[in-house]
């Protein structure tokens, strides 16, 4: 019990944090992207300019992935699901296209327009997969009734999604450190940021077999 509210107070307020810097660089990447789009300009800067020379498949990433990180941790908030079992699944039903379409449009985004390179490129498209992956194997678990696996899937997919946070940390940190440039630190960013986010989730799991099954009440 103890473990239990110790591991509530130190995972909700990361998960708030990394929110809060996803929120950030989403608001900066549309007052950014706004003026350019809106007069048809494209810039010189090789980082912006993807996301004006490609805004549709861009923000088809963006927004999407905004509504799921948003909507996500109230579906995984146990108070909020056994409260609001029927807005549960009526979020649900917004949340899971919302996720797919970012990951989807993420791959379609990092893997051809990637700033940095074929090391980003690639951690893109593994990880969007495995992103995709887990939400349609949470969706399958679901419809069969299994309440236990359609968490443990739900939380994998979130700490990938969540993962857009923690590689803007990276970033920031390879050149506060003067370790990379800006554009060098993207691929190794996104490798590290996804991976040990995949990584915590399934240590996480794997130290609680029951997770999921608290939840029945949802099904
Ligand atoms: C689901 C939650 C996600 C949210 C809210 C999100 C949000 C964002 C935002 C706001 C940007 C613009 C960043 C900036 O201007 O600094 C971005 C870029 C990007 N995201 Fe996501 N993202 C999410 C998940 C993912 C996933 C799972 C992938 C894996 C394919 C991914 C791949 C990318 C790529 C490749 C870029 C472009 C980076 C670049 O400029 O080269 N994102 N995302």
């Amino acid at each position: 019990m103890a473990s239990e509210r110790l591991r509530t107070r130190t995972v909700w307020p990361i998960i708030v944090l990394l929110l809060a810097i996803v929120l950030a660089f989403f608001t900066i990447r549309v007052l950014t992207d706004a003026p350019n789009i809106a007069a048809g300009v494209v810039p010189e800067d090789g980082y912006e300019r993807r996301y004006a020379e490609h805004p549709l498949i861009a923000y088809a990433h963006i927004v999407p992935g905004v509504i799921y990180i948003v909507g996500a941790p109230f579906q995984l908030s146990r108070r909020f699901r056994e409260a609001n079992v029927h807005r549960h699944r009526l979020l649900g039903r917004v949340l899971l296209p919302a996720g797919l379409l970012a990951g989807v449009f993420g791959v379609a985004f990092g893997v051809p327009y990637s700033f940095g390179g074929i090391t980003e490129a690639t951690a893109a498209a593994a990880f969007g997969s495995w992103f995709v992956v887990a939400l349609l194997l949470a969706y399958r678990a679901i419809r069969a009734g299994d309440v236990t696996a359609h968490r443990r899937w739900m939380i994998r997919a979130f700490a990938i999604g969540l993962a857009a946070g923690t590689i803007r940390i990276w970033i920031g940190l390879f050149q506060g450190f003067g370790v990379l440039s800006f554009e060098d630190s993207f691929g190794p960013a996104f490798w590290l940021g996804f991976g040990l986010h995949a990584v915590v989730a399934e240590l996480y799991l794997a130290r609680r077999p029951g997770v999921g099954r608290e939840v029945v009440r949802t099904a």
